[in-house]
């Protein structure tokens, strides 16, 4: 049983985190890469569900993002699409499907879109990529932005450590907000950087900002839900607030039936046919 009650059962949209933003009502996104999952959080009232390209890390054990295809994307995405009633889902754009050209950006949105049924991608970056995000965008394709700490451009940065501390990187960021409302994105995420910064774009800004590492003053929330659950044991950011334990429960349940089978305990008489 969820401790959460949706307040409004429509379908979420675009449209309906505009007037989240404007009404000062918070965004929960949360990630999902399966079926079973996506069907769990939909139904204890998430507003957007994101197919990360986290799922790298938490489903193919991959040490960065870069790995993942769009295939991969693809695949993930109708698993979570099949379990998703309420929540708006948006698919990330995996590395190396955007960034050599529109054309070829545009062509991969559409194969999200169509083969999965996701309601919306997320691209990573700002002015680099700008002619994608308009060009994927015209083919009337929702993007959602993502700036900050964007962990697809890992091996130039060399550190997953906070972004925009310095003023010229905070001003670029600002710059890159701006261009990609202008451009038509419904929301951006932002990833790791100072709250005093988040809060200034969010302000900024008539659209939703989505934060993970970047304080309370963004219009939303996200963060993986493999690392919120307590699945990730190791891994433990300041930014991550734990609701579960459920690397513990998964062991210990494990271990029991382990146990309970090498006892023969289980399957006792009621358990067989
Ligand atoms: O891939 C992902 O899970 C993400 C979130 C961290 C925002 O991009």
């Amino acid at each position: 049983m969820s401790t959460y009650t949706v307040e409004d059962p429509r379908k979420v949209t675009t449209r309906r985190l505009a007037e989240m933003k404007a009404k000062g009502e918070k965004i929960a996104m949360l990630t999902a890469y399966d079926y079973s999952m996506a069907r769990l959080i939909d139904e204890a009232g998430m507003d957007v569900i994101l197919v990360g390209d986290s799922a790298s890390n938490v489903m193919a054990g991959n040490a960065t993002t870069l790995p993942m295809t769009l295939d991969q994307m693809i695949y993930h995405a109708k698993s979570v699409m099949k379990g998703v009633e309420r929540a708006l889902v948006v698919c990330d754009l995996p590395f190396g499907t955007y960034q050599g050209n529109s054309i070829e950006a545009l062509s991969s949105a559409i194969r999200i879109m169509k083969e999965s049924h996701a309601e919306a991608v997320k691209i990573e970056g700002g002015e680099e990529i700008i002619e994608s995000v308009r060009r994927i965008l015209s083919a009337g394709i929702p993007v959602m932005g993502h700036l900050g700490l964007t962990p697809q451009s890992i091996n130039k940065f060399g550190t997953y450590a906070v972004r925009a501390r310095e003023e010229a990187e905070a001003e670029k960021l600002i710059a890159d907000a701006r261009l990609l409302e202008e451009a038509g994105c419904f929301a951006i995420v932002l990833e790791k950087i100072p709250a005093t910064l988040a809060e200034k774009v969010t302000k900024a800004l008539t659209i939703p900002t989505i934060g993970i590492g970047a304080g309370g003053g963004c219009d939303g929330q996200v963060l993986v839900m493999h690392d919120m659950l307590g699945i990730n044991k190791g891994f433990s950011p300041r930014f991550l607030r734990r609701y579960a334990d459920l690397a513990t429960v998964i062991e210990d349940a494990v271990g029991n039936y382990i146990k309970d089978v090498k006892s023969s305990d289980f399957p006792n008489e009621k358990e067989q046919y």
